[in-house]
């Protein structure tokens, strides 16, 4: 999950990739490199770490140069360092990859037996050097990536430039995304819109298996079978601005406090004139009256968000659903009906997590309808899906993911209201109560907005705390399992989430009056349950940090300190509401620990290896 980038045309093309890399590295962030090709002559600055560590480095660079790709990384195969920087270099080319190729070592074996050196412990280099064989031997370069692709096993996006052929870059797609960018005499590819979107709108996103050569005015695609493909070019809606941080410190801060808007734009899109638009929620891309059984699979928060949609989609369908982890889902050979009697959800914000893309290539293949929820159109997922609803939650830089949660649990319930219409288990009547709240949940999302303030000083309190725990029941359980997400990806303190009624089977063991534990509690029908698990957790002097009515006086009686959430009728739309205190908490308890907010370590934005 690495970011690439490519830049060719009439411009001096090292600040445009240098750019185009800022924009990718929240894909990958422990080294970076640049290769560029002026006057017949491949030049390449690559250094570990951060990017701005790489821009000394560029001075060594032709500065007149037109062609330049560029890679940020995360690491897959060999530590962060310097060597194990892309781009990597071989016979008069050089390379840069995202993905993981899986047979690496048996390619590199063989070509160590023919001579090759390597100065990296990396897969890429493997390939560098088989294509290098290859125009060695006098291939042109298109050549080369025919005879050498087909040896690769697994996902790759590669880009290349040859000194042989200084008037293009040569890009190959399999599984990683790889997306074109066609501007005015200048093109340019990334690994996403984000890479370019400041230059044009205009995209061509390549398919798995094709192959392409990119000049300053031409993209020619062919396939596997060497035929051209027509580029099918994409007008994307993301613009440069939408993607800057407009003055937080912090994209996470900035993508928290976009959440009301967020939820006008989602309510907007699906449901004009007080009712709900079955077609923008894909209802009409799926037969319902087939489906039996529903698998929503995702990753990490995504799969959290599958996890709160259960508690309505189940009894609203009356369907049962089954959340799955997409890294254990397809390995476990699941029972899937086809015919369509499977129906299999995805909820993606990138839409190019691996694991959940090859859950659905698995699913699809045993027949079953394919639905995603996803934030990027034209990704892998949603092109893969028979119907998707692309969430209106704007480009989400910060790899903690926030605004994209409350849009997904949104969307799925939006889409569960109208899968009970569209089934008759829900009349008009029933769900318009619930329109109705909606209209009212961007005014109740800026009221937990407000308690930014508080939850700040809270976070001063606590943020020494090496241990931390969340609980909650029903919704709220998974909100508490979102909250120790968030707080163990940015602050590195180790937190766990659990059933408010799970604690005394075992990790009541952890309380004492050094563990803060937050309870998230509003007023629902779990309230009493929940409330009696605190006070068992007081009976051992933990320290309950609440998030719920803070005019409640006997919660207050209970709690070291009251997180103000309104309460609201909707479970889903109190869930959504309960997350911006466990976003604020993780976030301000991180500032303090003075980690890196938006590229915590070891992290990448969109996950595209397995
Ligand atoms: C969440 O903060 C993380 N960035 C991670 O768990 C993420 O949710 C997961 O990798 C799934 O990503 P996706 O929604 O892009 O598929």
């Amino acid at each position: 999950m690495c970011g690439i980038i490519g830049y060719i045309g009439p411009k001096n093309c090292i600040d445009i990739v240098f750019d185009g890399l800022k924009k990718m590295e929240y894909r990958g962030y422990d080294s970076a490199g640049i290769a560029v090709l002026h006057e017949g002559h491949i030049s390449i600055s690559k250094e570990s770490g951060k990017l701005e560590n790489l821009r000394p480095h560029l001075e060594l660079l032709p500065a007149q140069a037109k062609i330049g790709i560029g890679h940020t990384r995360w690491a897959t195969h060999g530590l962060p360092t310097r060597d194990n920087a892309h781009p990597h270099a071989s016979e008069r080319l050089a390379l840069i990859h995202n993905g993981i190729i899986e047979n690496y070592k048996e390619l590199k074996a063989e070509l160590q037996s023919k001579g090759f050196h390597f100065r990296s412990e990396t897969d890429t280099e493997v390939v560098a050097h088989l294509l290098g064989e290859r125009i060695q031997a006098g291939d042109h370069p298109r050549d080369a990536l025919n005879k050498v692709i087909p040896r690769l096993e697994g996902a790759f996006s590669l880009a290349l430039i040859c000194d042989q052929e200084p008037n293009f870059i040569y890009l190959a797609k399999q599984g990683s995304p790889l997306v074109v960018g066609l501007g005015k005499k200048e093109n340019f590819f990334g690994s996403d819109v984000t890479a370019f979107c400041s230059h044009t709108q205009k995209a061509v996103f390549l398919q798995d298996g094709e192959c392409a050569a990119l000049g300053s005015e031409s993209l020619e695609i062919w396939d596997r079978s060497g035929q051209k493909v027509p580029a099918k070019t994409t007008m994307i809606q993301w613009s440069a601005s939408s993607a800057d941080k407009q003055g937080y410190r912090h994209y996470m801060l900035k993508e928290i406090h976009e959440q009301s808007g967020v939820i006008s734009k989602t309510t907007h899109a699906f449901v004009k004139d007080g009712k709900l638009d079955l077609d923008a929620l894909g209802l009409n891309t799926i037969d319902l009256s087939k489906v039996s059984s529903i698998h929503i699979i995702a990753c990490g928060t995504a799969y959290y968000a599958g996890m709160t949609a259960k508690y309505a989609m189940e009894t609203s369908l009356g369907i049962p659903v089954n959340v799955e982890l997409a890294s254990e889902f397809r390995y476990r050979d699941p029972l899937l009906q086809g015919e369509g009697r499977t129906l299999v959800m995805a909820i993606s914000q990138s839409g190019e997590t691996a694991d959940t893309l090859a859950c659905l290539k698995h699913a699809k293949e045993k027949g079953c309808q394919i639905f995603s929820i996803c934030n990027v159109a034209y990704s892998s997922i949603h092109r893969e899906s028979h119907g998707t609803i692309l969430m209106h939650a704007g480009p989400e830089i910060g790899v903690a993911s926030t605004k994209a949660f409350t849009s997904q649990v949104l969307c799925a319930y939006l889409w569960t209201l109208a899968a009970a219409q569209k089934l008759g288990r829900m009349t008009s009547s029933e769900i318009d109560p619930v329109l109705q709240e909606l209209k009212s949940l961007p005014i109740y999302m800026d009221k937990a907005l407000n308690a930014e303030e508080h939850i700040a000083e809270l976070a001063n309190r606590f943020y020494e705390s090496p241990n931390f725990l969340f609980v909650g029941r029903g919704p709220s359980y998974v909100i508490a399992l979102e909250g120790a997400l968030k707080l163990k990806e940015i602050s590195y303190i180790h937190a766990e989430g659990y059933a408010a009624g799970e604690l005394k089977h075992g990790p009541i063991a952890l309380v004492d009056k050094h563990m803060p534990i937050v309870a998230v509690v509003p007023k629902d029908s779990y309230y009493e349950k929940t409330i009696s698990n605190i006070e068992e957790i007081c009976a051992r002097e933990g320290q309950v940090i609440a998030i719920g009515d803070d005019k409640d006086q006997h919660l207050r009686d209970l709690c070291v300190d009251i997180i103000p959430c309104p309460n609201l009728k909707t479970p889903m739309f109190q869930a959504i509401v309960s997350t911006v205190a466990v976003q604020f908490l993780s976030y301000y308890i991180a500032i303090k620990r003075g980690t890196d907010v938006d590229q915590p370590r070891n992290l990448a934005k969109s996950v595209t290896v397995e």
